[in-house]
């Protein structure tokens, strides 16, 4: 096995909250270790643009482990194999031209921060021969393998807080506070931040949902004095036999954009229980600001875990977490599956023993 001098670091995809918390771990334990690091910008466009990848030392990295967002920015755009690209040298096929691009650079192997699109990218730059370790980054904690991603923890964080000021104004006013959160296929986040919240009703994509049981459930309240009701809506929850509220189809490698299912939600149940009705929609809010340490100390576990593993010369990984260690699993195990809520978790159980409504 040669011996690695030179990585590069990207982030791509969604952002959330901890990937410059993992920059700067696999930074700080790559340069410690004697390694260059690279950061490349935009995901692998970093690696298409010479310009757009910088040498970057501790010093860089410095003051970087609370801030959202990513240094090295990212793009969303879907899969750049599907795509020719034009650069001043002329057009290429993206992914030849990144590999090309890669052993041009001299870099020796890569550190891929992003979630299951990016994960699945790297998982085809892998196999075509680059040798590469993945981190799992996203706020809806969907991606096989891993018990958890960085970014799920401040997203849950603010939609709690979220609900918590919503409890006030919809007590004072008692009426219904609907709240939408992200979570396109799985409801991980209106799950966790529902509970910690004390709402009333949460409504996920793994259960579909009947607005008559939970305009029933909003009625019970009523009668037992409560008078207001807060109802969280993952993004991706529908109606039972029904369709995911869409804002724009599915084009070419662009996964569907969703919105809408509150607004559907706290229109239907204004109609069905005639209480006032508001919605709130807490969209990229919860992709934004400082990660909670919870996040900070996964996302360095990750840096470190993923810069150890290049050293070792294991590649073709993800990073996950499975505690109380962070483990190697192997990319082609986790891309294309999702890690959706399982219907018999505990948290699950303990809410509907609570008295929360899922709508089923
Ligand atoms: O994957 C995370 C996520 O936050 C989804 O829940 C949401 O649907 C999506 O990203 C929105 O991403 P963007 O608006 O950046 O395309």
């Amino acid at each position: 096995m040669p011996t690695l001098k030179k990585i590069g670091v990207l982030t791509g995809g969604g952002d959330a909250p901890g990937l410059n918390a993992v920059i700067r771990a696999v930074v700080k334990a790559g340069c410690n270790a004697g390694l260059e690091v690279v950061g490349l910008e935009d995901s692998f466009d970093g690696l298409i643009y010479p310009e757009k990848a910088r040498p970057l030392t501790p010093r860089d990295v410095t003051g970087i482990l609370r801030l959202g967002g990513t240094i090295l920015g990212t793009v969303n755009r879907g899969n750049p194999f599907l795509e020719p690209i034009t650069t001043p040298e002329g057009t290429f096929d993206y992914a030849a031209r990144v590999i090309e691009m890669f052993h041009r650079t001299k870099l020796d192997a890569l550190v891929c921060i992003g979630g299951d699109g990016t994960l699945a990218i790297s998982y085809e730059f892998h196999r075509k021969g680059m040798p590469l370790v993945g981190v799992p980054k996203t706020i809806d904690n969907d991606i096989a393998g891993t018990n958890s991603s960085f970014g799920f923890d401040t997203a849950v964080s603010f939609a709690t807080e979220a609900i918590d000021r919503l409890h006030t104004t919809a007590e004072a006013h008692r009426r219904i506070m609907v709240v939408e959160v992200m979570g396109r296929y799985a409801g991980w986040i209106a799950l966790h931040g529902g509970v910690a919240g004390g709402a009333d009703v949460i409504l996920i994509p793994e259960i579909p949902y009947d607005l008559e049981k939970v305009a029933t459930c909003i009625r019970d309240r009523d009668e037992w004095g409560a008078r207001f009701s807060i109802v969280v809506v993952a993004e991706g929850a529908r109606a039972r036999g029904g369709q995911v509220s869409l804002i724009q189809q599915a084009r070419g490698a662009q996964p569907e954009r969703l919105g809408g299912a509150g607004m559907q939600v706290a229109r239907e149940l204004e109609d069905r229980t005639g209480k006032e009705t508001r919605y709130v929609v807490l969209g990229h809010l919860q992709r934004g600001g400082a990660p909670t340490a919870f996040d900070r100390t996964l996302a360095t576990r990750f840096g470190g875990k993923a810069v150890e593993l290049l050293l070792q010369g294991q590649f073709g990984v993800m990073v996950a977490n499975h505690p109380p260690d962070i483990v190697p699993v192997p990319l082609g195990d986790v891309v294309g599956k999702l890690r959706t809520v399982p219907l018999d978790y505990d948290l699950v159980h303990t809410a509907r023993a609570l008295g929360v409504s899922f709508g089923d």
